[in-house]
């Protein structure tokens, strides 16, 4: 269980997460929503320990994970791993070195330096890349593959991390709709087949909606929605992205009692 108590990230005054307190349980498929610049990015980066916590705790299994240093830090960010809009690949490398560097929490440095990857971590990276239909891609240089293919490899990567929770920061954003499907669908599988827990910031209310077992909504850092995505009312959904509302719902009627629209516009996907 990952329990966020009162977690606060401040950059000079402003901060860019507020107060967000919110447990997520093992398994669940956690949408993270809301307007460009409400603190998505940085609400998933504080959880991972990439951006320091001003305020507030995360516990998991009641480990306090604002504590840790050193070795176990890195455990932790093995453990929740993250993925990125930008994929963030070493475009030189093959593919095959780019999901190994996945295991760089558990190989001593100078090996991987000299690429003397163990045999068991060349399988169980060759098995990642396989699950997404990758493996014949392995010996190709990363800047050759198209953004869908690249995202399905840093997927591999965040596997081989063997973590319990991946952390999405819009992975679907630089990518067409047929390799967004893709991408959403080998983050469902990884959720249902292998239980892995993720939190996953989108844009799109469509993609949200349909993936999510839960939405958390932000807005200037704080958590303003909390439930699941039928809860939602458009009416929510419009406070929560602001001035974005048309560009994100579509040109749908405000509706102002509050009561649930099942389908918001499928402008959303665009
Ligand atoms: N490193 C930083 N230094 C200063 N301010 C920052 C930094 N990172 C984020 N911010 C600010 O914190 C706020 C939240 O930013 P964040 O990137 O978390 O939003 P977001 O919801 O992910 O937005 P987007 O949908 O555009 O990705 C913004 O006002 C942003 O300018
Ligand atoms: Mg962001």
């Amino acid at each position: 269980m990952l329990v966020v108590e009162g977690l606060t990230c401040r950059f000079g005054t402003k901060a860019a997460v507020d107060s967000a307190s919110f447990s997520v349980a093992p398994g669940s498929f956690v949408g993270v929503i809301g307007r460009s610049g409400a603190g998505k990015s940085t609400l998933l980066r504080t959880i991972n320990r990439l951006t320091p916590a001003t305020e507030g705790r995360i516990l998991y299994n009641n480990v306090d994970v604002t504590a840790l240093r050193g070795k176990e830090l890195r455990q932790w960010r093995a453990r929740s791993a993250m993925i990125f809009q930008q994929f963030n690949l070493v475009g030189r490398l093959d593919v095959l070195t780019n999901v190994l560097m996945g295991r760089l929490s558990e190989v001593p440095f100078w090996r991987s330096l000299a690429q003397l990857w163990p045999e068991e971590d060349v399988a169980i990276a060759m098995s990642a890349l396989d699950q997404f239909d990758m493996a014949q891609l392995a010996a190709q240089r990363a800047d050759q593959l198209s953004g869908g293919q690249q995202q399905r490899v840093a997927i591999a990567r965040a596997m081989v991390q063997q973590p319990e929770i991946i952390l999405a920061d819009e992975p679907i954003a630089s990518l067409d709709p047929r390799n967004t499907k893709i991408v959403m669908d080998a983050l469902l599988r990884i959720n249902k087949h292998f239980g892995i827990t993720v939190l996953c910031n989108l844009h799109s209310l469509d993609l949200a909606r349909s993936y999510c077992d839960r939405l958390l909504g932000v807005a200037a850092g704080k958590i303003v929605f909390d439930g699941a995505p039928a809860e939602l009312t458009e009416h929510v959904a419009r406070e929560l992205y602001d001035l974005e509302a048309n560009e994100v719902l579509g040109a749908a009627p405000t509706d102002v009692s509050g009561a649930t629209v099942p389908a918001l516009s499928s402008a959303a996907a665009a």
